[in-house]
């Protein structure tokens, strides 16, 4: 048998798992959602949720992989089988690799703006440009399905690239060059912002914590979004995690995880609003924010243009970072169970994906609103998209919380985590109960999203299923 393939330095996966968690969510959602829902208060619940939900699921997820040393779908299996445990548990993977091929399939798109935007930039054509006309510029881009065609296909075509080198050409090279260059451009751009901006009005506003200025939407949306931000409940870790050193050390990992990427949402969020109030404008202006707002911010003030598009690539090398570790859950599994080369399983994996981003792509323009695939589902079909996502992530999170909680005995679980009885039990407990109560509420939210009482009454079952399965195990498992 060969032996397994593990990342070549014992600090490796946290570089991935960085690499993975920042991205647009960090970038473009962590701060179009904070200026939405009132600035600190929404920080405050993000920041909670990270740390008694996000930490744990992150240990569960790479304990997950680790412990199988297989991708999503075929690790399932193996755990499933080596602990005697219902062979339903293995809907992580199915599930998990659904929700990467679907979120790829858009994010793709969504980054490709940012290529769109860097040309912008450095061409100089919206150097004194009027925000009228730079807004313009956003729906003039988002009305051509053939300009999001070619990003999009750019975009996924990178992405493959560098898993079609595989995990150690492709990947840990990829992320060891981009990812300290990232974090460079991520300071010169916050340099930049604390100067020409108005960092004060940023920092306030960031960190005035009045919890009365939070919807309860505004508090499950934190919620919904420290799981995307930490690529939690797709596969994506747990790939990564199959390839992690068995000396890496899962509790220290996933706090330095979820701490860098806290501290560059936070510290992206300063540079961002900073321009913005600088250039006099309002923090709520919804997913414009990077795509309309920044850009007038940065046409507005002096060298703008030019940090306006090293800010882009920015935004271009995080997403690829992030878009990587999409392809390769399902990659790793088309090679595993049938054998296929990296480069044709990677191959196929984007081939898929292309092609259903072809429904964000025509969302945008021929399929808008007034016409006919708009009515049929009362919505775009990217927002359909979307929507499943949103379902597929935290119901992703809560098995997998519920599975390494409960399934997994106690001497295994403590002999990955190398940790004592104490910190155990604070993490079982976190799994057990904290965690699938937080996500049974943020998957919850979603449902009344769609009319009638079908998906309610499923998703409650659902639910309510996975705890009785939680307690068979508990009763099954004598080592617990
Ligand atoms: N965490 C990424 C971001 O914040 O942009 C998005 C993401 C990547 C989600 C990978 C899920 C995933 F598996």
């Amino acid at each position: 048998m060969s032996s397994p393939k593990i990342w070549t330095h014992k600090g490796t996966f946290l570089l991935a798992a960085v690499g993975s968690a920042v991205g647009l969510g960090n970038l473009w959602r962590f701060p179009y959602l904070t200026g939405e829902n009132g600035g600190g208060a929404f920080i405050l619940i993000y920041a909670l949720t990270i740390a008694v939900v996000g930490i744990p699921i992150l240990i569960a997820e790479s304990l997950l992989g680790r412990a199988s040393r297989k991708s999503p779908i075929m690790g399932m299996k193996y755990l499933t089988k080596s602990h005697g445990t219902s062979s339903n548990w293995q809907i992580i993977g199915w599930m998990g690799a659904a929700a990467a091929f679907i979120i790829l399939s858009f994010y793709s798109v969504i980054a490709g703006w940012a290529i769109h935007y860097t040309g912008l930039m450095f061409s100089g054509s919206l150097s004194g440009a009027s925000s009228e006309t730079i807004g313009a510029a956003f729906g003039d881009l988002l009305a051509s399905p053939g300009l999001l065609l070619l990003y999009h296909t750019l975009f996924i075509l990178a992405s493959g690239a560098i898993v079609g080198m595989g995990i150690h050409k492709g990947i840990e090279s990829g992320l060891r060059f981009m990812m300290p260059a990232l974090f460079f451009i991520l300071l010169i751009v916050l340099a930049y912002g604390i100067i020409a901006g108005d960092a004060v009005a940023a920092m306030k506003f960031l960190f005035t914590f009045n919890l009365s200025d939070l919807s309860l939407e505004g508090w499950l949306q934190a919620m919904g979004q420290s799981f995307f931000t930490l690529s939690l409940g797709m596969g994506a870790i747990m790939a990564y995690g199959a390839y992690m050193s068995s000396e890496a050390s899962l509790t220290r990992t996933a706090i330095s995880i979820a701490v860098v990427d806290t501290v560059i949402a936070l510290l992206a969020g300063i540079a961002i609003f900073a321009l913005v109030f600088g250039s006099g404008m309002e923090a709520g202006q919804g997913p414009g924010l990077m795509f309309v707002t920044l850009p007038i911010a940065f046409a507005d003030l002096p060298g703008g243009i030019l940090l306006g598009g090293i800010f882009f690539i920015l935004v271009i090398g995080a997403a690829l970072t992030s878009a990587i570790s999409l392809v390769e859950p399902v990659a790793a599994f088309l090679v595993e169970k049938y054998g296929l080369s990296r480069p044709t399983a990677v191959g196929i994996m984007i081939a898929g994906c292309w092609l259903l981003g072809l429904v964000t792509v025509f969302s945008f323009n021929i399929w808008s609103e007034g016409t006919i695939t708009h009515t049929l589902f009362n919505r775009s079909p990217f927002d359909v998209l979307e929507f499943v996502t949103n379902i597929l992530m935290p119901l992703g999170g809560l098995l997998i919380a519920l599975f390494a909680g409960w399934a997994l005995s106690r001497d295994e679980v403590i002999r990955e985590m190398a940790t004592n009885d104490q910190w155990f039990k604070v993490w079982q407990f976190l799994v057990r109960f904290i965690a699938p109560t937080a996500v049974a509420f943020v998957f919850l939210r979603t449902i009344p999203q769609v009319e009638g009482y079908l998906i309610p009454a499923v998703g409650s079952v659902l639910i309510i299923g996975a705890f009785t399965a939680g307690r068979t195990f508990m009763v099954n498992n004598k080592a617990n």
